[in-house]
């Protein structure tokens, strides 16, 4: 996705996510700077840097009350090492990913969806490649970077609000993981 596109009316588009304290929000900025500069694409502002766990798309504030009741999910507190940026060429995106996931990452991006499947809701039918979305419209890059651990301790139901033209988002809820 990269322009943004509007909420049909009566809709809400919203995600599970992992919501980065302050702290990292900086670290993962100040690691990843030379490459935003590099891929010359639309940086994504500081503070909306996430990592999406599973997302819900554009649903119905019934269904929305009805995702918030599937946390908490108590996969324990966890480092996630960020390790790797890149460029994906079909979407442009320019991210910053574990090079090596932690188990504890794909246990609750399973047990989430575990969870909602049971309410009705449809998997995702693709691989889920957890990343932070740094730029869009990139070009490739090849830079390295300093390494960011992101002590995680909960998990976020978050809101995307578009006008067409930006994007902001609003954390629904947190739950201790
Ligand atoms: P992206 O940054 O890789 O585009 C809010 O839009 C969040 O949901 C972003 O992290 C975005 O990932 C993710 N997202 C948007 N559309 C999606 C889709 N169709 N499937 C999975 N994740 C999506």
């Amino acid at each position: 996705m990269n322009e943004p596109v509007e909420t049909p009316p009566d809709r809400r588009r919203v995600f599970f996510a992992l919501w980065p304290d302050d702290a990292t929000r900086s670290a993962m900025s100040r690691a990843t700077r030379r490459a935003v500069q590099v891929c010359s694409g639309r940086p994504i502002a500081k503070d909306r840097l996430h990592l999406t766990v599973a997302f819900l798309g554009d649903i119905t504030p019934a269904r929305v009350d009805l995702a918030r009741a599937v946390p908490p999910i108590a996969v324990g507190a966890f480092d996630l090492t960020l390790d790797a940026v890149g460029v994906w060429p079909e979407s442009r995106i320019l991210w910053f990913a574990p090079m090596a996931p932690p188990d504890a990452l794909g246990e609750l991006e399973a047990a989430l969806w575990d969870g909602l499947v049971d309410r009705g809701f449809h998997a995702a039918d693709r691989v889920y490649r957890p990343h932070v979305t740094l730029a869009r419209r990139a070009r490739p890059v090849e830079e390295e970077v300093v390494p960011v651990v992101w002590p995680v301790v909960d998990l976020a139901l978050v809101e995307s609000f578009t006008d067409g033209q930006s994007v902001h988002y609003e954390v629904l809820e947190r739950w201790p993981l």
